[in-house]
């Protein structure tokens, strides 16, 4: 629509804060009825720039469960927000957060997945949660599936690879909107449900087995379940609460061609395709015709009952949230090696710096992205997730001097300005991690995130005393002035 004036600056209500995973930060692994949960037997990595994530088998999940111990298994321990949880909420607070997004560890609540009553214990933890946020005005943000479920429903029916997990699921979906109904106002279905790279940690589906191509297939196969899942939930959700808001969750990596060669140009609108697949069938509620294309070059074939399509199509969801951290360059010549529709593309990109874990950083790229995903879709969008992952050091008077990390947020903060500058339609902005936590990818403690230090090592040791750091001081001033002063 044509107005002569712009935005200057981010919207008066615009949700400033932090955002975390249950797997990652709660610990409590077997307190309270708690089941086991698959992010708590993938085994920490060994070489800190691969991701034991991926690494999953029968074998070593018959391993994990062998040992009760969380020596091996970061994920168990967490940062042990479980018992800190109020502590650490009023640092958020005092950071001035509007919005802490978090996680709902499903096996919290059905410790088996498939349980028919739930479990009054994890609910009440949530309970907790929730009123602490509110009693300092900060928003929830729910991620209702954030890279674990219960370990059981992977022995039962190898995770979301079976139709039957969406009856499981949605079960849980209901019974989380009735219980916090009037409390959470914004929800969220699958964390970085594009993320099916990550294999187990996405799909809770064993496919070590498999060849490349079967792999695909399975990994389709299970995401084709989870989009019908989130489309029910997303029903379930208008229906229970229709003040709620529930979107999807991407993970966004812009990626540039190589050269302006064609064949790079093109490569890379397959790799975006691919990419947005994701938010097409959520946002759009339909499979988009490119994928016809190619999942038949590559021999996939989506079981589909006949009324998926209907489901998807009525449960297209309220904003699109993603997390950003970086961007890649495709190259036409370069095929994926590892799994057909590979997203993380290592492309190297002269112009850019890496973060110590090799992840490029490009706050222009999130100005092109946000533009981009607005262009497509033109509902509300969501930054959930962005943010340095660095070695920290703790000084003997306990203060962390991360400047470099302030620099990372600034850059991209400036360009989510310049984005809503261009008019697009941004609704907040929750860094990765406020609180340092287990690494998704790697179960690191050491790959810190936060404005808040934790004391604790890669094996365990140390206090958990939270200690504010520099930037902790600096995100309270951006709160404090809606992203004005950035000094
Ligand atoms: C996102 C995930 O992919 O990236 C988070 O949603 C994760 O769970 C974050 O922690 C950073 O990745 P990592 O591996 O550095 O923890």
């Amino acid at each position: 629509m044509y107005k002569n004036e712009i935005p200057m600056t981010f919207p008066k209500n615009f949700l400033w804060g932090g955002a975390t995973a249950a797997n990652q930060m709660e610990g409590a692994w077997n307190e309270d009825g708690k089941g086991l949960t698959t992010a708590e037997v993938v085994k920490k990595s060994q070489n800190p720039l691969e991701m034991s994530a991926n690494d999953v088998s029968m074998n070593t999940i018959k391993v994990a469960m062998s040992d009760m111990t969380d020596k091996m298994y970061p994920k168990r321990r967490g940062i042990d927000f479980y018992h800190h949880y109020q502590e650490d909420i009023k640092l958020f607070a005092e950071m001035g957060f509007k919005a802490f997004r978090l996680s709902i560890a499903w096996a919290r609540i059905f410790p088996n997945g498939d349980d028919k009553e739930p479990n009054e214990a994890g609910l009440k933890f949530y309970d907790h949660i929730f009123d602490e946020c509110h009693r300092y005005g900060i928003e929830p943000v729910v991620t209702i599936s954030h890279y674990e479920m219960p370990l059981n429903l992977t022995l039962k029916q190898n995770g979301w690879f079976s139709r039957k997990t969406i009856a499981n699921f949605t079960h849980y979906t209901e019974t989380l909107f009735k219980r916090y109904q009037g409390k959470v106002k914004y929800w969220m279905t699958f964390n970085e449900i594009n993320a099916i790279t990550g294999g187990f940690t996405a799909t809770g589906s064993v496919d070590d087995q498999l060849s490349l191509n079967q792999q695909s297939q399975l990994r389709y196969q299970a995401v084709h379940h989870q989009f019908v899942a989130s489309a029910l939930a997303v029903e379930q959700c208008h229906k229970i609460d229709p003040k709620a808001k529930i979107g999807c969750m991407l993970a966004r990596m812009e990626t540039y061609p190589k050269t302006p060669n064609p064949i790079d140009v093109r490569a890379n609108q397959l790799q975006d395709q691919l990419n947005l697949f994701f938010t097409d069938v959520q946002v759009r509620g339909e499979y988009p015709e490119f994928m016809n294309r190619y999942f038949l070059e590559n021999n996939i074939k989506i079981d589909m009952d006949p009324e998926d399509e209907k489901i998807i199509k009525h449960g297209v969801v309220d904003y699109l949230a993603f997390s950003y951290y970086m961007s890649s360059v495709v190259d036409a010549t370069q095929k994926p090696e590892k799994f057909n529709g590979e997203l993380l593309g290592d492309g190297k990109n002269p112009y850019l710096e890496t973060s110590d874990w090799g992840w490029q950083i490009d706050p222009i790229g999130l100005r092109i992205t946000l533009n981009e995903l607005w262009d497509r879709y033109r509902i509300p969008l969501f930054v959930v997730e962005n943010g340095l992952g660095a070695k920290d050091k703790l000084t003997s008077d306990h203060k962390v001097h991360d400047q470099y990390r302030i620099d990372y947020l600034k850059k991209h903060i400036i360009q989510m300005k310049e984005a809503i500058k261009d008019g697009v339609n941004l609704m907040g902005y929750t860094t990765w991690g406020p609180i340092d936590l287990i690494s998704a990818g790697t179960s690191e403690m050491s790959k810190r995130y936060g404005f808040i230090y934790v004391d604790q090592d890669d094996e365990g040791n140390g206090s958990l005393k939270r200690y504010r750091k520099d930037s902790f001081y600096w995100y309270q001033k951006v709160i404090a002035s809606n992203g004005e002063d950035l000094s």
